[in-house]
């Protein structure tokens, strides 16, 4: 099983203080920086674009962990690859459900040379997918419906940590599974439980102590 990795999602951070957070950020057990991309019509809100994620790339040297919550994937992928993206993240629900289209866009994203992964809305069942461990270094499991940070932990998105978790094990020990929304010490754990080994982290990090919020997912 891959090492648990916390992933802080940088669409809380106060942005009049970006600077130290980020510092606050290298200085606590994080190893990865989340980056949500929103284009309006994917999800109901935008967010940031490539410009902002260069400059990340410029300022730290954490690993930057894309997620692209955008209608058009294989456009976007290439454009975040450029500005500096570690690894890339998209929605199958963008690309049709369709699994045979979702290991093209890992297929080309691993041409890039960076980490490739896909990601389901609470909604979207995994089984059609699970095979795909093998061709993804990661899959992001959403337990809020994507859009915003700070809403509530759907339990009810655990189940699939399991059953990625199964094929994982079986067919891709390196694939890690990854969670994103709500995550605070008390859901961390439960995902944990169920077999998630990287947890996306905004609203809980980022207010107080980030250093020791960290560690409190750990
Ligand atoms: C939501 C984003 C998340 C968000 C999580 O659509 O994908 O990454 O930042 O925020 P919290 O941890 O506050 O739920
Ligand atoms: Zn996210």
């Amino acid at each position: 099983m891959p090492e648990l990795i916390i992933a802080p999602s940088v669409l809380s951070m106060d942005y009049t203080r970006m600077d130290q957070q980020l510092r606050d950020l290298e200085h606590s057990k994080a190893k990865w920086i989340h980056y949500d991309v929103m284009d309006g019509h994917f999800v109901p809100n935008l967010s940031f674009g490539p410009d902002i994620l260069k400059q990340f790339r410029q300022s730290t040297d954490l690993f930057l962990d894309v997620h692209l919550m955008v209608t058009d994937p294989t456009f976007f992928a290439p454009v975040f690859v450029k500005a500096g993206a570690d690894s890339i993240v998209f929605h199958t629900e963008a690309l049709d459900n369709d699994p045979k289209k979702v290991k093209e866009l890992l297929d080309e994203i691993h041409k890039m040379g960076v980490k490739a992964g896909f990601s389901v809305k609470p909604q979207t069942p995994i089984e059609p997918f699970l095979d795909l461990v093998e061709d993804a270094d990661l899959v992001l499991i959403m337990s809020v419906n994507p859009g915003y940070g700070g809403q509530s932990f759907m339990p009810e998105v655990l189940p699939k940590a399991q059953a990625l978790k199964k094929a994982r094990d079986k067919k891709n020990p390196n694939c890690r599974i990854e969670i994103d929304g709500g995550i605070n010490a008390q859901t961390a754990k439960a995902a944990k439980e169920a077999g998630v080994d990287t947890l996306v982290a905004g609203s809980y990090v980022f207010k107080g102590d980030i250093p020791a919020k960290v560690e409190s997912l750990c």
